[in-house]
């Protein structure tokens, strides 16, 4: 769980500041702020003569003294020409870690050595130490509890993009938790009273549409994959209106699997345990409207997650079952573990059509073969829309939250024409994500979408050092608030 920080500004110089821990830093073969002479006296020069310290990234040194400031720690940025912003990100996540072994409740910044005037980086900043922080405790019975409560910048911050970046962390953060808890809490239920949750803050409005209402409403293909799992699937859809009354709704979906055991097309049990994560796209709209509540963007928005379990119960869909999607497209299901694609169809064709939106980005777990190809570096975009993939190229450079595209050339459709049905909800040779990607084309009709494959990025990236030691990254949230904030 995400620990609540409380930021503030001070305009003073250092020589005026009283604390148990002060951070500065420095970059390669530059000097330190000479006011730390007059709190350190010349112990600060020799010290960085013994530990030969030259402002690498990576290396730091720590002093102690009794007088107004306790402790210093100062960090090298490395070279000056290199440093962006996501090296500060990740820095901050160090640095963060470090307050929390000294157990204080309270720190102060060097502002002005960070560079934290400057919006990007007071945002990365800011991000970088929630993330960095970031611990799910909620299930171990001895909590190892933060003490930190306040970071005091000292100096010239920007105040207000510190604390976008804290929002924006906490937003990522509860997109981790959301896929850190176990499937037997996490259910689509959970989730349906997460987005109740969220949906009181202003100008937001909610609608659930529950698995008994699936086959009326023509929503075939995920109801085949909700309906071998007691637990009752939900439809969850949450309409945002910051933008001006009448403008379409940007559309914001996700594959929201709260476990996915492969169906009658059953898993091996080999980490099997990892699907729980199946419900990280989910997760990532989930994050994404914590971050537009918070924020209030001048945008109108329509999130929508499909949630369901994928169970091999004894009304379990078989392979070879022809179901009609909400779009009126039939699909051959070749194997029920191509089930997110099954649950996506309708939840793409259903939001297009009720809410003819401007454009639509889905995040999904949606294939294994997305791990042969890019590993956990980088998540698979592809999409219809040469304008929309570019933004959030550029959305993914900005935050370094890495996309790399795969074709959608329309011979990829013919691998999953079917034999009995219009399409099957697998490929023919090869390609498994730019397959899955074709199917997930054929019910998004000519509004621009792309689809990020997340299956590598949502859980298990252990670089940079702000993604967490184990379990759920909160993967694009960061990204996807970007492009919200370029088109509002
Ligand atoms: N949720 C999985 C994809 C997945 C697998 C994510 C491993 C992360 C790690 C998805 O529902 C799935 O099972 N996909 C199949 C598709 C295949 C049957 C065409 C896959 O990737 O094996
Ligand atoms: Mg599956
Ligand atoms: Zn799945």
């Amino acid at each position: 769980m995400s620990q609540k920080l409380l930021l503030e500004v001070k305009n003073i110089s250092i020589d005026k500041v009283n604390t148990s821990l002060f951070v500065s830093s420095v970059f390669k073969n530059e000097k330190v702020n000479k006011s730390f002479h007059s709190l350190f006296g010349k112990t600060i020069d020799s010290a960085i003569k013994t530990d030969s310290f030259k402002g690498d990234l990576g290396k730091k040194i720590e002093l102690y003294s009794d007088g107004k400031v306790s402790k210093i720690s100062v960090y090298g940025l490395g070279v000056k020409n290199k440093f962006d912003s996501d090296k500060l990100r990740s820095l901050a996540a160090n640095i963060v870690r470090n307050i929390e072994i000294n157990k204080v409740s309270s720190v102060c910044i060097d502002s002005n050595s960070f560079g934290l005037d400057d919006s990007d980086n007071a945002q990365a900043f800011s991000e970088g130490l929630l993330l960095g922080q970031y611990k799910f405790l909620d299930y171990k019975s001895k909590q190892d509890k933060s003490n930190l409560k306040k970071v005091i910048f000292i100096g010239n911050a920007n105040l207000n993009s510190l604390n976008k970046g804290l929002v924006i962390g906490e937003s990522v953060n509860y997109a981790r938790d959301l896929g850190n808890h176990p499937a037997n809490i996490l259910t689509p239920t959970y989730l349906a009273n997460e987005a109740k949750e969220i949906s009181k803050t202003k100008n937001f409005k909610i609608k659930i549409i529950d698995v008994k209402e699936f086959q009326k409403l023509g929503l075939g293909s995920f109801y085949s994959v909700a309906r071998g799992a007691k637990e009752p699937a939900k439809f969850i859809i949450v309409e945002y209106s910051g933008g001006k009354k009448g403008d379409k709704p940007f559309g914001l979906i996700g594959k929201g699997l709260t476990f996915d055991t492969g169906g009658i097309s059953l898993k091996p049990p080999a980490r099997m345990d990892e699907m729980k994560f199946d419900m990280c796209g989910g997760a990532t709209v989930f994050g994404l409207m914590k971050a537009v509540a918070a924020l209030q963007p001048k945008l109108n928005i329509v999130f929508a997650v499909g949630a369901s379990e994928n169970m091999p119960g004894s009304d379990a869909s078989r392979p070879g079952d022809i179901v009609k999607a909400y779009n009126g497209k039939t699909i051959e299901i070749l194997n029920t573990d191509a089930e997110g694609r099954l649950v996506l169809a309708d939840v793409l064709s259903y939001i297009n059509e009720k809410y003819k939106p401007s454009a639509m980005v889905d995040f999904a777990t949606l294939t294994g073969a997305v791990l042969v190809a890019l590993g956990n570096r980088a998540t698979g975009l592809m999409g219809n829309n040469e304008d929309l993939i570019n933004q959030i190229k550029e959305s993914g450079t900005a935050t370094n939250e890495k996309v790399w595209q795969l074709p959608l050339w329309p011979e990829y459709s013919k691998d999953i024409k079917g034999k009995y049905a219009d399409i099957q909800n697998i490929g023919k040779a090869g390609a498994g994500t730019i397959t899955a990607g074709a199917f997930l084309k054929e019910f998004v009709g000519d509004t621009p979408w792309c689809h990020l494959d997340i299956a590598g990025t949502a859980w298990g990236p252990k670089e940079p050092s702000y993604q967490p030691k184990v379990g759920a990254t909160g993967v694009a949230v960061r990204l996807i608030y970007d492009l919200i904030e370029k088109k509002s």
